[in-house]
């Protein structure tokens, strides 16, 4: 990604932010960031109760020591003190990331082929997670 368009991509993020529809976490360590995940929280009206993971992204230089387990921690104990009882995510088949949402107990829901455009220009396939909190309204 080129520096102007991940800049532009985080202004955007910014401005869900300031406006309450996303929550982002950042992994600090020795004053540094080094990991970072999102929490979508603007649904429509028939999906209060649920919001989205997004942008699980990690260093790559401190992978493997537990920080996106964190980082996704504590971003489902803040979807459910919002009150949110389901948690949509997806990410890359295959991926690093597949494994991590398995271990943490999503439930993959499905496949779809063709779904995300690399920068290479091939179609990957994406998986689609799930994780249920609590009870409906509780
Ligand atoms: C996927 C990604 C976020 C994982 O980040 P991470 O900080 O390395 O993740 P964790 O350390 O929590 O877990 C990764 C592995 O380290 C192991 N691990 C966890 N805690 C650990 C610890 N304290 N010490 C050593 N290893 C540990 C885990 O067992 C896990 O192994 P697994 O590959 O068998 O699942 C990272 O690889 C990344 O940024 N990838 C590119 C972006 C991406 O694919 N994002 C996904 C969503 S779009």
């Amino acid at each position: 990604m080129a520096d102007q368009e991940a800049l532009d991509f985080w202004l955007k993020v910014r401005a869900g932010v300031t406006a309450g529809e996303r929550v982002v976490f950042l992994a600090i360590s020795a004053g540094q960031p080094v990991g970072t995940v999102q929490l979508i929280i603007d649904t429509p009206a028939n999906g209060r109760h649920r919001c989205e993971i997004a942008k699980l992204m990690v260093k790559p230089a401190v992978r493997g020591q537990g920080i996106a387990s964190a980082l996704m921690t504590r971003a489902e104990a803040e979807a459910k003190s919002l009150g949110k009882s389901l948690i949509l995510l997806d990410t890359q088949t295959g991926s690093d990331a597949e494994r991590l949402y398995i271990r943490l107990g999503n439930e993959r829901a499905g496949v779809i082929p063709r779904y995300a455009l690399l920068s290479g220009g091939d179609l990957e396939a994406t998986s689609l997670f799930f994780k249920l909190l609590g009870t409906p309204g509780s």
